[in-house]
């Protein structure tokens, strides 16, 4: 049998980026499946994901405004949320790499399991945006995009509760806050389809800033630390800037991610 790990890495590994969604998605059925053991891996995973040569990465400056209202905005909008479900792949299978191996011994299989679960979504969020950008004839890679998700993601590498801190409660969080403006303008500007597709994203993304939260609560309960409190210091010291307003309180809410956790972080 093939450790989860060694799969999680190959995934991670991948330079093209559909092939990387389309691994993605057979890790977690093989691993549904109980084809995977959890036995160390003998694969080390890369200081970079693997990457496809285009995009090119440019500094968030120079990535092409992202507007609902024209043709070209949209292609810019959809092209870097596709960007950001290639990211959201990565940490989701570097997730499982990384610190599964060290989750105590009766909280791995289900930290395995609902990681696959996110990076399951994230294949397949990537692979529906991927589709509907090259109906608006365009495609991945044909526009810059910048690295700052990944930036953010290495400045945890070394801790799992800052990493769960930082990419699902900041980032990911982040997703929920914004999404349903983008949704809005895509429908007034007469894109019903790329507004349903972010539509089905957004309800999948409450699941993912659940998990993280779920993670961080008990691991902090294990270590006796106080989850607030932890997340607060990681925010500050790991994260540049305060966190933005306005907050989808709501959508937090739902995800068991209260709002005395984030309030006192905004700027
Ligand atoms: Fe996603
Ligand atoms: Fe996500």
């Amino acid at each position: 049998m093939t450790s989860i790990f060694d799969a999680a890495i190959s995934v991670v590994r991948a330079d093209d980026a559909s092939e990387k969604a389309r691994a993605g998605r057979e890790v977690h059925d093989n691993w549904v499946a109980g084809r995977l053991d959890m036995n160390p891996g003998s694969n080390a995973l890369p200081d970079r994901p693997g990457r496809p040569e285009k995009p090119e990465l440019v500094p968030p400056a120079q990535v092409p405004r992202r507007r609902a209202g024209t043709p070209e905005g949209r292609v810019a909008l959809l092209h870097a949320l596709t960007h950001i479900e290639l990211n959201a792949i990565d940490l989701a299978f570097d997730m499982i790499a990384r610190f599964g191996p060290d989750v105590a011994d009766d909280l791995r299989h289900e930290f395995i399991t609902d990681w696959l679960t996110v990076g399951d979504d994230e294949c397949r969020h990537f692979l529906m945006i991927a589709d509907r950008l090259q109906g608006l004839g365009s495609s991945y890679g044909a526009l810059p995009a910048h690295d700052g998700l990944w930036e953010a993601a290495l400045k945890t590498a070394d801790d799992v509760m800052a990493r769960l801190a930082i990419a699902p409660l900041v980032l990911e969080a982040r997703g929920l806050d914004v999404t349903p403006q983008m949704i809005d303008s895509l429908r007034h500007a007469g894109d019903a389809t790329s507004a349903q597709l972010l539509s089905v994203i957004y309800e999948d993304e409450i699941s993912h800033v659940a998990i993280g939260a779920r993670w961080l609560k008990e691991l902090c309960s294990r270590a006796g630390l106080d989850p607030r409190e932890r997340f607060q210091d990681y925010v500050r010291k790991r994260f540049q800037g305060g966190l933005k307003q306005p907050f989808n309180h709501d959508a937090r809410e739902m995800a068991g991610f209260e709002r005395n956790f984030y309030l006192n972080l905004s700027d």
